[in-house]
């Protein structure tokens, strides 16, 4: 049973850094509870295993975004939420693709009677509803769908490789995901029209210097990144960090009257928290806080 558990783990061990080119320590296999469901494989990463790790990986279809994927991506957003040593969780997929959109062949038997009623792609929206921060790591294509869900995380790093479009007019159809809101939003009507009406795509360095995405890094570079930036997120206050969240994303939402009113109510919330106390005496003391979520 044990060398069985051992052979188990070790080759989830392979088949994911062969992915991510993630390059873990030996003694990390057996502390890795990675589970790989059937589009999906989840883990936790990180010194202090604080980090939920999501990577996309039904290769084959450029991880095409079937309802099984957007399921077990669901499924593992509901568990890394409802783990207390989770602080920050990472959406990645592989080298080739992020994701190449919404399964076109999923979709195109598809009638209209049976989209609205059914509200399809509305489970999409978990994702944008995290109350963890979670970052994309996107190498590759990230497109339709694929630039909709990294929309809706809330830091994306790039590899160098990295192709963001809304190719949907291609298909005679438009983004359904938030494309044409949330796009417009990270880079301007102008640029956002142009990607949508024209389908063409956006490479990594010029999401940077539109401020769609945060960073670029080397393609094998791009995972450890953003783990390492999880991490350090992770290091904070939970509470602390959904409040920051809350408000940043509130931004979107409100007017500037109404948003610095929100924002000013979050900060006199934290003055409720035992994580606020413990930051500002930490300070005063000259010494590390330890924060406790509460
Ligand atoms: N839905 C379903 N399957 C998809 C897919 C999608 N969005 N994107 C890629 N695939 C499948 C292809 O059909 C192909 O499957 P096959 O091997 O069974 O034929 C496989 O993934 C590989 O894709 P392929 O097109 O051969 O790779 P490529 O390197 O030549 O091109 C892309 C890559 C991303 C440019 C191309 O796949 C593409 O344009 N995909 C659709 C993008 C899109 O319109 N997204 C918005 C959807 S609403």
């Amino acid at each position: 049973m044990a060398s069985k558990l051992g052979r188990t783990i070790f080759g989830q061990f392979l088949h994911r850094s062969a992915q991510t080119n993630v390059i873990l320590p030996f003694q990390c296999i057996k502390r890795c509870m990675a589970t790989e469901g059937q589009y999906v494989i989840t883990d936790k990463k990180g010194e202090k295993q604080n980090v939920g790790f999501i990577q996309l990986n039904r290769r084959k279809a450029l991880n095409a975004l079937c309802d099984g994927l957007m399921k077990e991506v669901s499924d593992a957003l509901d568990a890394f939420e409802k783990d207390k040593d989770v602080g920050c969780i990472v959406l990645t997929g592989g080298d080739k693709a992020f994701a190449a959109g919404a399964d076109i062949k999923e979709m195109k038997d598809r009638e209209f009677a049976e989209v609205y009623s059914g509200s399809f792609l509305s489970n999409w929206d978990r994702l944008a509803r995290c109350k963890k921060p979670v970052i994309a790591a996107v190498n590759g294509y990230a497109l339709g769908g694929g630039c909709e869900i990294a929309m809706m995380c809330d830091i994306i790093y790039a590899g160098e490789n990295a192709q963001f479009g809304q190719p949907e007019i291609t298909l005679g159809t438009i983004p359904g995901a938030g494309g044409t809101q949330r796009l417009c939003k990270a880079i301007g009507k102008s640029k956002a029209m142009e990607l949508i009406l024209t389908a063409d795509r956006m490479t990594a360095q010029e999401a940077e210097k539109s401020g769609l995405v945060s960073k670029v890094f080397p393609i094998d570079q791009t995972v450890n990144e953003a783990i390492k930036t999880a991490e350090k997120i992770a290091g904070f206050s939970k509470i602390t960090s959904a409040m920051c969240k809350e408000a940043v994303n509130a931004a979107y939402e409100l007017s500037l009257q109404e948003g610095l009113h929100f924002e000013k109510r979050i900060f006199h919330a934290t003055f409720a928290t035992a994580d606020r106390k413990e930051g500002m005496t930490a300070f005063s003391e000259k010494r590390k806080p330890t924060f406790t979520d509460n």
